[in-house]
């Protein structure tokens, strides 16, 4: 036999840690034995995609043998429609994840760093470390809001991009149109800003909440990040898109791979846009049962963080939140625990249907009194 010897991945491959998804439902009912749980782990619409989405997956199933369209042009077309942007300022990406990523593979060099927030959404922390940059992170205010003043003075002459989740995940807290516009004044021309908005849809109920296409259009230098993952329902079809400066949009275009957006997604994602209603209705539903959510809480006296997103952080404190994670997924109720967010005394819950709340509920309640 050749006595040969692989090559090595890059030194910051062994170093990286993997994003740790939400436990799937089969996987959680088959190790727990377990005829029936409920997911609200990943912040998912539990309405499911508009039923005009569904017609058309099914129509593009006969399709399936060819390469998508590589520029995606009915989708981008009808993504800068709603967006009012010319389609050169506009990218797509299989989630808003993938945008993510790419924004460091186009940006970011070992030298380069990368402002983020200290309980900020994990993902941009691991497009900076993937390649090898640098990640300055900043404390959020006591009200666990990204203190956009302390990120702006954060900066460095080797910061590139700086990631603000509006609202955040995990937190769910939000930041007004005041904060950002002071942040993008304050930001040194060298940085780039980045609103990661996957929860627009559902924030923008509030009357203060920064619409960055708006800051965008006013002429602002920022990146916009929306999703079709959360309250268009369509978490499994990875869809994503991204509005910015032209030579941004180039350079993202650049870097994407080739046929990043299967034709399934394409399609879906053009009919979902087409259907308002169903987002609508999306929102209204979730809106209630959060309210009902909030008021069970109050009533058990348990602290939780008021949401702009469709979840709730829950403190569990002085009970580590990872054993209450636990002792609801052993009665078939999946959510988020945060340790690896620096929030080890809170879990994060999607808000689900009325009966996988109320599911929720009773689990918990069990859990208190264990
Ligand atoms: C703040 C935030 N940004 C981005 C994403 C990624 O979403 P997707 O890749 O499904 O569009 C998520 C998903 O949970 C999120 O919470």
């Amino acid at each position: 036999m050749t006595d040969y010897k692989l090559p090595k991945p890059r030194p910051v491959v062994d170093k990286f840690e993997p994003y740790l998804p939400g436990r799937s439902l089969d996987q959680v009912k088959k190790e727990h034995g377990l005829k029936h749980a409920v997911k609200l782990a990943s912040n998912e619409n539990p309405l499911g995609p508009s039923p005009r989405v569904v017609a058309v997956l099914r129509k593009s199933a006969e399709c399936a043998h060819l390469y998508p369209d590589g520029f995606s042009t009915d989708l981008r077309t009808a993504v800068a429609g709603r967006a009012g942007l010319p389609l050169t300022r506009v990218t797509l990406g299989a989630g808003s994840d993938e945008l993510i990523e790419l924004l460091g593979r186009a940006y970011l060099t070992a030298k380069d760093r990368i402002v983020v927030s200290r309980h900020a959404f994990i993902r941009y922390r691991m497009a900076a470390e993937i390649m090898d940059a640098g990640v300055i992170e900043v404390p959020m205010g006591p009200d666990l809001k990204h203190d956009l003043a302390a990120m702006a003075r954060a900066v460095t002459p080797e910061t590139k991009l700086l990631f603000v989740a509006n609202p955040n995940n995990p937190t769910g807290t939000y930041n007004t149109t005041n904060e950002v516009r002071a942040l993008l004044d304050a930001l040194p021309g060298h940085v780039l800003p980045v609103l990661d908005e996957a929860y627009y849809e559902y924030a923008r109920t509030k009357r203060d909440y920064a619409d960055g296409l708006a800051l965008l259009k006013e002429g602002r230098r920022l990146v916009v990040l929306r999703t079709f993952s959360k309250a268009y329902g369509m978490a499994g079809l990875r869809l994503g898109w991204g509005a910015g400066p032209e030579d941004v949009v180039d350079a993202l275009e650049r870097v994407r791979p080739p046929f990043n957006i299967n034709a399934a997604a394409q399609a879906a994602g053009v009919a979902a846009l087409a259907d308002r209603g169903h987002v609508n209705r999306s929102v209204r539903g979730m809106t209630s049962e959060m309210r009902k959510l909030e008021k069970a809480l109050n009533a058990r006296d348990v602290e939780w963080t008021p949401s702009a997103g469709n979840f709730l952080m829950i403190k569990t404190s002085p009970r580590p939140g990872k054993e209450v994670f636990e002792a609801l997924i052993r009665k078939g109720v999946i959510v988020r625990s945060l340790d690896e967010y620096g929030l080890p005394g809170h879990i994060r819950v999607t808000v689900g249907l009325p009966s996988e709340n109320r599911l929720f509920l009773k689990a918990f309640d069990e859990t208190r009194g264990t």
